[in-house]
């Protein structure tokens, strides 16, 4: 849950390290750090805290025309100085920064500290600078002895290093992500692309076992016995002003407000002539499925149980499963399962460790993602991307609305092909209002009273979301995202279960926000029950959904098929979130404890 960098060209590299480890903040911001060379000594800062504190403590960018640098969400050892990254081997020749876990660190830093090696930091990837400079002293070929270090590691993977007086960096992957960008000035190696977005969109989406070695007019990408490996160069389609925070705040701000974009792009081409048309999924893809299994974590979970529901109902044999539970809850799979991982980021260990479980047992799998080249893009069988452009606010919002469409095309999608399922009755209707869906979305966006409410409501004690059906999915989306970003209690439940239990802790301190967005039979009622316990009751939906006659207040969404009125309940939720977590001034892009994408189990 780290980020790392790597650039190298004929000038300085250090303000264009600094400005990529911002744009990967999202994946953790513990601790940072650079090291850059210039051919007399690696010079390494890092610090604890965000990378504007480690940018404090540089009065003058360090020299030299290549560096590395990191971004850092502890797994091993708390967020000090110390345990920052880069790491050096013990004469600080060799300087590493690591996305990933190393399993075996404790056996090899016995090792080597048995040859003599001084160690620093708690860190599983300081192992790695000394296991280079020892190989380095043992072959006097350091390209040589990355790929034996590497060779060595057990675990995942995304390093890249550098050496004194070497004009390179060295680089590897495994089961971590790593991106390599190329211009003609300079090549770069991150995490992901937004870190070098503003430079270039050609990318090389890197593989597991690839060892990368830049020079500053060539590169070099080799497997792990040096033998030269082919990867084509990609063109990535997002605009750098979309990594940005422009005009706004916040980047959760700028993606709530950007939603109508984004969903425009998801839909785009996808619906002709009343049909449902995926790229790469030709007709008749799935005529052998009889069951099809979603899994997800976090908000990719609340959109996975959205296109579930819509499956349901389309007649097909569906589960939605928790990824980090896949193990426990998946009964038998076979041939004729299909396995949907629904992860924004592609990269999330435990849905990506599902779709293995999945696979192994013989089901087919498909990742819906919004990350091209992501690991999850290319573990499945298939992939699509619901193309909300890039998310760097850690709460997850336009990749949800893009998540829940593109399944809801797909639940029509698949049902068109899988024997005795039938696609919505209503189909037409719904295509046809999906096309109004982003200026739907705007008009949300224009008119909500989402702040005025927060202020009506922030010093409560706890929060409760129920909706039913489609809405449930929105509650639960709801209660999480006012939980992550404001650090207040909040709960979503189904709206029938708040009277088995959740109905105790209800008190004029506790409001309610009901979904009310048409398809539900249950809310009004558990509503009404809240509300004659004293909860104020806020209800999201249409103006004429019945529950608004008696809630205490109305967050209103414009008229839509049901299908799509969940969607627009949601922004009004985020909206509500957002102000909520400004009116208490936390740090709505970075919440506590919190990392955007969470590469271990
Ligand atoms: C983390 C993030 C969540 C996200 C979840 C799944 O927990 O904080 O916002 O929903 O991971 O991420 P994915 O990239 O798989 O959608």
């Amino acid at each position: 849950m780290c980020g790392i960098i790597a650039r190298i060209g004929h000038d300085d590299a250090a303000e264009t390290l600094l400005s990529g480890l911002e744009n990967l903040e999202y994946r953790g911001y513990d601790s940072a750090g650079i090291a850059v060379q210039n051919g007399s000594g690696v010079k390494v800062h890092k610090c604890s805290g965000e990378v504007s504190d480690l940018k404090s403590t540089l009065d003058v960018h360090p020299n030299g025309n290549m560096g590395i640098g990191h971004t850092r969400w502890s797994t091993h050892g708390p967020p000090t100085d110390e345990n920052a990254h880069p790491h050096t081997d013990t004469v600080g020749d060799v300087a590493v920064v690591h996305n990933g876990v190393i399993d075996n660190y404790d056996e090899l830093k016995a090792d080597l500290k048995a040859n003599g090696h001084e160690f620093e930091s708690d860190t599983d990837t300081e192992v790695i600078p000394h296991l280079i400079d020892e190989y380095r002293t043992e072959t006097g070929d350091t390209e040589l002895a990355v790929r034996r270090a590497v060779d060595t590691l057990e675990g995942s993977y995304a390093i890249a290093a550098i050496v004194d007086g070497e004009n390179a960096v060295y680089a590897a992957r495994k089961g971590s992500p790593l991106v390599l960008g190329l211009n003609d000035e300079e090549w770069f190696l991150a995490s992901d692309v937004p870190a070098f977005l503003d430079y270039t969109d050609e990318v090389i989406y890197l593989e597991d076992g690839d060892i990368v070695v830049l020079n500053p007019d060539s590169y070099r990408i080799t497997d792990l016995e040096g033998s030269p490996v082919d990867r084509p160069v990609d063109t990535v389609d997002w605009d750098p002003e979309d990594a940005g925070k422009g005009e706004y705040d916040h980047y959760m701000l700028k993606e709530i407000n950007t939603q109508p974009t984004a969903l425009s792009n998801t839909i785009e081409g996808r619906v002709e002539d009343g049909d449902v048309a995926f790229e790469t999924l030709p007709a008749d893809s799935f005529e052998d499925i009889d069951t099809v299994q979603f899994v997800a974590c976090g908000t990719s979970y609340h959109a996975a149980m959205y296109g579930a529901q819509l499956l349901r109902t389309a007649g097909v044999r569906t589960e939605v499963i928790r990824a980090s539970e896949y193990e426990s809850m998946s009964g038998p799979v076979d041939e004729n399962t299909l396995v949907v991982a629904v992860t924004q980021s592609g990269e999330t260990a435990d849905t990506l460790d599902a779709v293995r479980r999945a696979t192994d047992g013989g089901a087919q799998s498909l990742a819906v993602t919004n990350v091209v080249g992501s690991t999850a893009a290319r573990t499945a069988d298939d992939a699509v991307y619901i193309r909300a452009g890039p998310e760097v606010g850690v709460a997850a919002t336009k990749t949800f609305s893009s998540q829940a469409v593109t399944l809801a095309l797909l639940t029509q999608r698949i049902a068109a092909d899988v024997p005795d399922a039938t696609p919505a009755e209503d189909r037409a209707a719904m295509l046809e209002d999906l096309e109004n869906l982003p200026q739907h979305v705007e008009t949300v966006l224009e008119t909500s009273q989402a702040e005025a409410l927060a202020r009506e409501t922030v010093d409560s004690e706890s929060y409760f979301f129920i909706g039913n059906g489609l809405g449930h999915s929105v509650a639960l989306e709801g209660a999480l995202k006012f939980k992550e970003i404001t650090y207040e209690h909040a709960e979503g439940f189904a709206s029938g279960e708040l009277k088995h239990g959740p109905l105790a802790l209800v008190t004029e301190q506790t409001p309610l926000f009901a979904v009310a967005t048409g398809d539900d039979k249950k809310t009004k009622t558990n509503a009404i029950e809240a509300q004659s316990r004293g909860a104020p009751i806020v209800a999201i939906g249409p103006d004429e959904h019945p529950l608004v006659d008696v809630a205490d207040t109305h967050l209103s969404v414009p008229d839509t098929h049901p299908v799509w009125a969940g969607l627009l309940a949601n922004v009004q939720l985020q909206l509500l979130s957002y102000h909520a977590a400004n009116l208490l001034g936390r740090p709505i892009d970075k919440p506590r404890n919190l990392a955007k994408s969470v590469t271990v189990e």
